[in-house]
């Protein structure tokens, strides 16, 4: 199917929301962070950025969430634009086929993170972020970038969850010592952590992070001051990590029923890039067995499939 040309995107997503708010299987909420496990599984949130400068939205698009591993896009383009490629000597960039918290890959790949959306590859992504700063200073430049992305300064850090995390993180501090132990990690893990649990923390609404995702469906340009947040290169190659490993051992069947890079949370949101066309977020609570959004990804395959946005479809050769 081609990209369907001005598709009526707020009919169609209108559509999607009845049909979502109507379901019973939702999946499950997490429940392993204090503050995520309190949040009511009947939400469902939908907004779109068009690349001509459209918002679009339904549902619950203006209820702040916790992004959770969402976050781990922005910090990895942040931690890009520090160290530059040199990021790939400490992180892979393949897709890992096991659990976002996983511990196994890690003895036999020498403490290096088979890609930077698992857990133990954002850790380090954080450790990079942390170089030359105090925690505190890191957790601000993390939430003035996404401010700036998203040209809202309501964006907040939860620190509700941040804390909650931080008390019962403890897998988060097996991976962050394990990695340590092969060299790394080169702060202090509970200032690594630190930063690592206030990113993921980081309060949003579907329009605010769906404005976030915008430099990524335009090669890697800021929306509104046209300059570049990350060079088209190194846009496309985000885009790629998405698609490959955004949500982790659910990736292949995410690119099977959607066919669009995306990133997902375990508070139920999902950031997904139409390159030169749109960025989405949705939002529903209810998680599958993988730890994504279950309705969210539903929703995202009904609009792949009514608008022709998987980029696996046809394109005009120009
Ligand atoms: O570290 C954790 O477990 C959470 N802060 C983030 C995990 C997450 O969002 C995985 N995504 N599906």
């Amino acid at each position: 199917m081609p990209v369907t040309v001005n598709p009526d995107l707020q009919a169609i997503i209108d559509r999607i929301t009845a049909d979502m708010e109507g379901r019973e299987d939702r999946g499950k909420v997490a429940d392993y962070i204090p503050g995520l496990a309190r949040v009511d599984p009947r939400h469902f949130g939908i907004a779109i950025a068009t690349h001509d400068g459209r918002i679009i939205s339904a549902g619950d698009a203006t209820t702040a969430f916790s992004i959770q591993s969402v976050s781990k896009v922005f910090a990895l383009t942040i931690a890009l634009g520090k160290v530059g490629d040199a990021l790939w000597k400490r992180v892979g960039r393949e897709p890992s086929g096991n659990a976002f918290n996983s511990i196994v890959q890690l003895e036999a790949e020498q403490g290096i993170p088979r890609n930077p959306f698992i857990n133990a590859g954002a850790i380090v992504v954080s450790d990079i972020i942390l170089s030359g700063h105090r925690p505190g200073e890191a957790i601000g430049e993390i939430l003035r970038f996404v401010r700036d992305l998203a040209g809202d300064d309501d964006i907040s850090i939860d620190e509700d969850v941040a804390r909650g995390e931080a008390e019962t993180g403890y897998r988060n501090a097996a991976l962050a010592h394990y990695m340590r132990s092969f060299g790394n990690i080169q702060h202090p893990v509970e200032q690594v952590l630190g930063v690592y649990f206030h990113q993921c923390a980081l309060a949003m609404t579907c329009i605010q992070l769906a404005k976030a995702g915008r430099y990524l469906m335009l090669e890697g340009q800021h929306p509104e001051t046209g300059f570049n947040v990350v060079s088209p290169t190194r846009a496309r190659r985000i885009n790629a990590l998405m698609m490959m490993c955004g949500h982790y051992d659910g990736s292949g069947e995410f690119a099977f029923r959607v066919g669009i890079p995306g990133k997902s949370g375990v508070g139920g949101g999902i950031l997904c890039v139409v390159p030169g066309i749109a960025s989405i977020a949705v939002w529903s609570p209810g998680l599958n067995e993988r730890g994504n959004s279950t309705l969210g990804s539903l929703a995202l395959e009904k609009l792949a499939a009514a608008t022709g946005w998987s980029i696996f479809n046809e394109r005009d050769p120009g």
